[in-house]
């Protein structure tokens, strides 16, 4: 597994070449920036946790519209509802907002910090994790794994809620662990060999309303959690790097992102 994925040759070197142009175009465009640390942070831990609950008023409208919402069954993607997962379908159709939130020079600062590139929004999903009804029909992301994508893909999920270990907090090895146990053929996650090593290695991600978790999932074991008692409402991206600036999207663009399941990028070119 050269590319510390299990996807093709074709896909992860279009990403390489992809990110690489887009670096070289970041740094030419950018000569002066600098990267603060919490990308470096980000880097070494492979996850980032920033409380911004007091300075964006928005995620409190936010959070409670989402409620409003999910009380519809038409604005709902119902697939997973028995294992405990249901999404809210065209999140950046509801909230245009959420494209504000990316764009906010601290969360941009870390995000090119850490990608040394710009960025666009590959997919934008809001979801509600609750207890689960079908104790045999899990999700895969119960399970501690690495998400199978190419390197150049981060994540950001924003806490709808405050969130902690009993209510469905991220569960995240740090990077360098992580690295260790792929390198020692950790992948599937339903093995048993890995798993007392990673239970004393686990952080549990907690965080107040308003909470981004920036999150490298290609490099880091995680899994998701249930919450044993109400609901855990969470906005989640991910991000690829881009040559331009994408710092508006147009209807018909924030439709496709908000509608897009699939979990990694292709081909960056088309994209
Ligand atoms: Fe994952």
């Amino acid at each position: 597994m050269i590319f510390g994925n299990k996807l093709s040759v074709k896909i992860n070197f279009l990403n390489k070449i992809h990110f690489i142009i887009s670096k070289l175009t970041f740094r030419f465009k950018n000569l002066f920036f600098k990267s603060p640390d919490q990308s470096k942070q980000l880097y070494n831990n492979g996850y980032l946790v920033q409380d911004y609950s007091g300075s964006i008023g928005s995620i409190h409208s936010i959070s409670k519209r989402v409620i409003e919402l999910f009380k519809e069954k038409e604005n709902l993607e119902l697939t997973y509802e028995n294992s405990g997962l249901i999404h809210l379908k065209n999140s950046l159709i509801h909230f245009p907002e959420l494209i504000n939130l990316l764009n906010l020079k601290e969360v941009r600062d870390i995000i090119c910090g850490f990608l040394g590139s710009d960025y666009q929004i590959f997919s934008s999903n809001i979801y509600r994790t609750t207890k689960s009804i079908d104790k045999e029909n899990t999700f895969s992301s119960l399970y501690y794994h690495f998400d199978s994508m190419p390197s150049s893909h981060l994540k950001i999920m924003i806490y709808l809620h405050d969130t902690d270990k009993k209510n469905g907090a991220l569960k995240v090895v740090n990077r360098k662990k992580s690295i260790e146990l792929r390198g020692k053929g950790f992948w599937d996650r339903k093995s048993n060999q890995f798993h007392e090593i990673i239970k004393e290695n686990t952080k549990v991600l907690e965080g107040n309303k308003g909470s981004f978790i920036y999150f490298y999932p290609h490099d880091t074991i995680h899994k998701a959690t249930l919450p044993e008692i109400g609901n855990r409402d969470i906005i989640n991206f991910i991000l690829i790097p881009s040559i331009k600036s994408h710092k508006k999207l147009s209807k018909e663009r924030s439709q496709y992102i908000s509608n897009n399941f699939f979990g990694y990028c292709t081909n960056p070119f088309t994209f």
